[in-house]
């Protein structure tokens, strides 16, 4: 663009371009509990955080079906480093005590950030596998959808919410969700299949810079998921300790929240099986 062919003014403000008045005023705390307001605003933080990672993932996704392995390794990268600044949003509420989490703790029972449905669309984009059922092996489940059997109305109304929309993005993404798209690509790349595809990539990486970029892009938003558990989970552990947790509806099978968010990260931290198998 040279001088003369400027963009048109169309006379916007900061405050209307990011829509700020709205933005503000979407604080409602429903205590006097002084910390109440950095619990609502972090978790407000971080949900805007995952909208803008899924925005890119599902670019990546796109990029990669497209056969723009350049493009999609590059938004791989970008989402990776949203999720690395989204994590620094538990540090404020490492500062907040037991105590001060007790004041409004009771306020937003059964509220929990398991709701968050932003969270579960990265898992599904991502590229997790639903898992059967234990009592009907044809169908089968997330693997949220066994905690919401398990337990009360933290997970149960969750699942009325968001079941049918997140099955919709699951049907979608089923054979061009990241995992998927990355095995499929290095096959046609090594001409092997499965965990073979990434041993033989893994033993020839400088031949095939692209695809070793690809699986390391993978491999980096995997970390950046465990990442995201165990920086939640020593938030927990350090603002409710060991207790049961906010909504207690893990309690019939988990002795306590820390016991249950332990499981999860020790059987959900690996989203690319072929991919850890064969490296
Ligand atoms: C003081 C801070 C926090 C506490 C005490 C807390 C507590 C909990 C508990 C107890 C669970 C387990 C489910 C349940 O029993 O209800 C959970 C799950 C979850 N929370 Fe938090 N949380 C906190 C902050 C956050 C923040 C800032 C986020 C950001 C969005 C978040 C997102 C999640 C997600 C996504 C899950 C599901 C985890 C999974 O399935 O791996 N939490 N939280």
């Amino acid at each position: 663009m040279n001088n003369t062919e400027t963009a048109p003014t169309s006379g916007v403000t900061y405050w209307d371009y990011i829509q700020l008045d709205q933005l503000l005023s979407l604080q409602s705390p429903r205590t006097a509990a002084h910390d109440e307001p950095m619990f609502i605003m972090v978790h407000q933080a971080f949900e805007i955080w995952f909208r803008l990672a899924i925005y890119e993932l599902r670019g990546a996704i796109t990029a990669l079906e497209s056969g723009d392995t350049q493009r999609g390794i590059a938004l791989l990268k970008r989402v990776g480093v949203i999720l690395r600044a989204a994590h620094a949003g538990f540090d404020p509420l490492m500062t907040m005590t037991q105590n001060g989490y007790a004041e409004f703790r009771d306020a937003l029972r059964p509220a929990s950030g398991f709701q968050s449905s932003q969270f579960r669309v990265m898992e599904i984009l991502l590229g997790i596998r639903q898992v059967p059922s234990a009592d009907d092996t044809a169908k089968e489940r997330f693997h949220w959808e066994v905690v919401a059997e398990q337990a009360g109305e933290t997970f149960v109304n969750f699942m009325a919410r968001y079941q049918q929309e997140l099955q919709g993005i699951y049907d979608q993404a089923r054979n061009n969700n990241l995992r998927t798209l990355m095995l499929r690509l290095t096959e046609q790349g090594t001409g092997k299949t499965g965990v073979e595809a990434y041993r033989h990539l893994s033993a020839n990486r400088t031949q095939m810079p692209e695809l070793a970029a690809l699986a390391d892009a993978g491999r980096e938003l995997q970390a950046a998921m465990l990442e995201f558990r165990l920086s939640h989970h020593k938030v927990t552990v350090f603002t409710i300790g060991d207790a049961a947790g906010t909504s207690d509806a893990h309690t019939p099978v988990h002795s306590s929240c820390a016991a249950y968010l332990l499981n999860v990260i020790k059987d959900h931290s690996t989203i690319f099986p072929e991919l850890e198998a064969g490296i």
